[in-house]
C-alpha cells in the first residue's frame, strides 16, 4: 500500500471505540498542554493501560504503605474526597472527626489528663514526614525561646538522632538550619545507642529523635533507655519519638512497652495513618503531650474562611477523606481488630523469617512482636554466593515481586533486603513468596556456575597466552565451590 493510500485509509476508518480513535496512534501528551479535549472514555483508558506498568501494590514488600482497605472505607473516601478539611467553617463533622481521632490516639499514647481531658493536642498531617517538620520546629523554637529569655546565643542548634533514620529527618535538620549528631550504627546494632546519644547531649540539643521501628530492620529504639538516662544526669532534654509504623503496632503487640508520654521527657509523637494505621496514602499524625509543647508564635489563627481557627501544618489544603478513613478503621476495628490484625503480621514476619534462615539468609530484624512485622536478611555468609542481594531482588521481580535490597545506613554499609509483611500479606502469600525466593537462588546459582563454566572454558582456550596465570586455578576452585552451593539450595523433602 502506497504512503498515502495508507494515510487516507488510517483517517477515514477511525471510530468512536477507544483502540480505533486517533489517540490510540498518538503520543500521549507529555510536554506541552495539550490544544485539544480528549473523550473522558479514551483519556480513562490511555492513563489506565499506562498504569498497568506499575507494580502490583499487593506484591510490593519495600513499602510501610496501607494497600488494602474494606469497600465500606474505600466509599467513605470516595464520597468525602471533594471536602477540604482547612474549611472549618464549611465542613465542621470532619473536622470533628480529625479531633476524635487525636484524642483517641492521645489515650492510646497514654497522654496524661486534666479533668477527664487529654492534654495532648495533636493535628492530621500529609504523612509522618510533615508531623517530624512541625515537631522539629517546635522543638527548635521551643529551644530558642528558652535561650532568648535566658539572654543566650541561638545561632547553633543540634538534634541528636541514629545514623539510622529516615530521610525526612535529615531534611527536617536541613531544611531547618539545625546541626544534625548522629549516633553510627555499626554492623552489629542498627539503632541507637542510648548512652551514646545521652553522651552527646549539650546546651545546644533542641531534642533527641528515638524511633519506634526503624526503616532498615523495623527494630524499636531503647526510648525508656534514653529517657532513664536523661533523668538520672538531670536533663530535661525533649524527646520525640518517631512512631511512623511501631504507633500503631507496639500499643497492640507489646502494650507493656514504654515509649510513650507515659515517659517524662517524651513530648511529641508522629505517626503514620497509612501504614500500620491501616489506611491509604496520606495522612500522619502529629501529637505534643501539652500545648504548652506547641510554642505560640508557630501557630496561626486563619479567619478568612468564615470562622477564627488555629492552624500549625506546613499544608494548608488537605483532604478530608483519609481522616474520616482513618475513623473508619478505629471505630470498626477497635483495640481488639486492630491486635487480632497486628498479631497475624507478627506471626506471618515470624513464619517468613524463619523459612529464610532456613534457605541460608541471616536476618537482622528481631522478631516474636520485640520490633515490627518486618524481615530484614542478608545472605549468609555459610551461602558464599557470589551474587548479592541486589541480584537476588531483580530475580525477584521478575515474579512480580518487589523485594528492595538497598546499603544499610552508612557506616553499618552492609546490603541487606527487607519485606515488610503488611495486612494483605497472608500465610499463603507468604508461602509462594518463599517458593519464588527458592526458585530465585537456584536460577541465580545455576547462572554463576554457567558463567564460571564459560570463563574457565575461555581462559583455557587462551591458557597459550596467559601462561602462569594462576587464576584459572582459582577460577576452578571457585567453580567447585559454587556446584555445591546449587544442591544446597534444593528445597528439602
Ligand atoms: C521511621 C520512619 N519515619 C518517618 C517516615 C516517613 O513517613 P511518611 O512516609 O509517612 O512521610 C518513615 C517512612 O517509611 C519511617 O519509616
Amino acid at each position: 500500500m502506497s504512503g498515502q493510500l495508507s494515510k487516507h485509509f488510517r483517517g477515514s476508518s477511525r471510530t468512536s471505540n477507544v483502540y480505533g480513535s486517533r489517540f490510540a496512534s498518538q503520543d500521549m501528551p507529555s510536554q506541552y498542554f495539550p490544544e485539544e479535549e480528549m473523550p473522558k472514555d479514551v483519556a480513562y483508558r490511555m492513563i489506565k493501560d499506562d498504569l498497568v506498568l506499575d507494580g502490583n501494590p499487593m506484591l510490593n514488600l519495600a513499602s510501610f504503605v496501607t494497600t488494602y482497605m474494606e469497600e465500606e472505607a474505600e466509599k467513605l473516601i470516595a464520597e468525602s474526597s471533594n471536602k477540604n478539611v482547612i474549611d472549618q467553617e464549611e465542613y465542621p463533622k470532619s473536622v470533628e472527626i480529625e479531633h476524635r481521632c487525636i484524642n483517641i490516639l492521645a489515650s492510646l499514647f497514654h497522654s496524661p489528663s486534666e479533668n477527664e481531658q487529654a492534654t495532648a493536642v495533636g493535628t492530621a498531617c500529609i504523612g509522618s514526614s510533615e508531623a517530624i517538620m512541625l515537631a522539629v520546629l517546635a522543638m527548635k523554637k521551643r529551644w530558642q525561646n528558652a535561650r532568648e529569655a535566658m539572654g543566650k546565643d541561638t545561632s547553633s542548634p543540634n538534634i541528636i538522632m541514629s545514623s539510622g533514620v529516615q530521610v525526612c529527618w535529615e531534611k527536617a535538620a536541613r531544611y531547618f538550619e539545625i546541626e544534625e549528631k548522629f549516633v553510627l550504627c555499626t554492623t552489629t546494632r542498627y539503632v541507637i545507642d542510648p548512652v551514646q546519644a545521652v553522651d552527646l547531649v549539650d546546651e545546644n540539643t533542641i531534642g533527641i529523635c528515638a524511633i519506634l521501628g526503624t526503616t532498615y530492620t523495623g527494630q524499636y529504639e531503647d526510648v525508656k533507655g534514653i529517657n532513664d538516662l536523661l533523668l538520672q544526669r538531670g536533663l530535661d532534654t525533649p524527646i520525640h519519638v518517631d512512631a511512623a509504623s511501631g504507633g500503631f503496632v507496639a500499643p497492640f503487640v507489646n502494650p507493656s512497652l514504654e515509649w510513650d508520654f507515659a515517659l517524662s521527657n517524651v513530648i511529641s509523637i508522629n505517626v503514620s495513618g497509612h501504614k500500620y494505621g491501616l489506611v491509604y496514602p496520606g495522612i500522619g499524625w502529629a501529637l505534643w503531650k501539652s500545648s504548652s509543647y506547641l510554642p505560640d508564635d508557630l501557630i496561626f489563627n486563619i479567619d478568612y474562611l468564615g470562622s477564627d481557627q488555629l492552624n500549625f501544618t506546613l499544608n494548608f489544603s488537605k483532604p478530608a477523606s483519609h481522616i474520616i478513613a482513618q475513623y473508619y478503621q478505629m471505630i470498626r476495628l477497635g483495640r481488639r481488630g486492630y491486635t487480632a490484625i497486628m498479631a497475624n503480621l507478627t506471626d506471618t514476619a515470624d513464619y517468613l523469617a524463619s523459612q529464610l534462615s532456613t534457605l541460608g539468609f541471616t536476618i537482622m530484624s528481631e522478631g516474636g512482636g520485640s520490633g515490627l512485622p518486618v524481615v530484614a536478611f542478608r545472605l549468609g555468609p555459610q551461602q558464599g554466593f557470589l551474587f548479592d542481594e541486589f541480584a537476588v531482588s531483580a530475580k525477584l521481580r521478575e515474579r512480580g515481586w518487589i523485594v528492595p535490597a538497598y546499603t544499610m545506613a552508612a557506616d553499618a554499609g552492609m546490603s541487606m533486603m527487607r519485606a515488610v509483611v503488611r495486612e494483605d500479606f497472608s500465610r499463603s502469600r507468604c508461602a509462594s513468596l518463599i517458593g519464588d525466593m527458592r526458585w530465585a537462588l537456584r536460577a541465580l546459582v545455576e547462572r554463576e556456575v554457567l558463567n564460571v563454566q564459560r570463563y574457565q572454558a575461555y581462559l583455557q582456550s587462551q591458557s597459550q597466552n596467559l601462561l602462569g596465570m594462576k587464576t584459572v586455578y582459582l577460577e576452578k576452585a571457585c567453580l567447585e565451590k559454587t556446584c555445591v552451593q546449587v544442591s544446597q539450595v534444593e528445597p528439602k523433602a
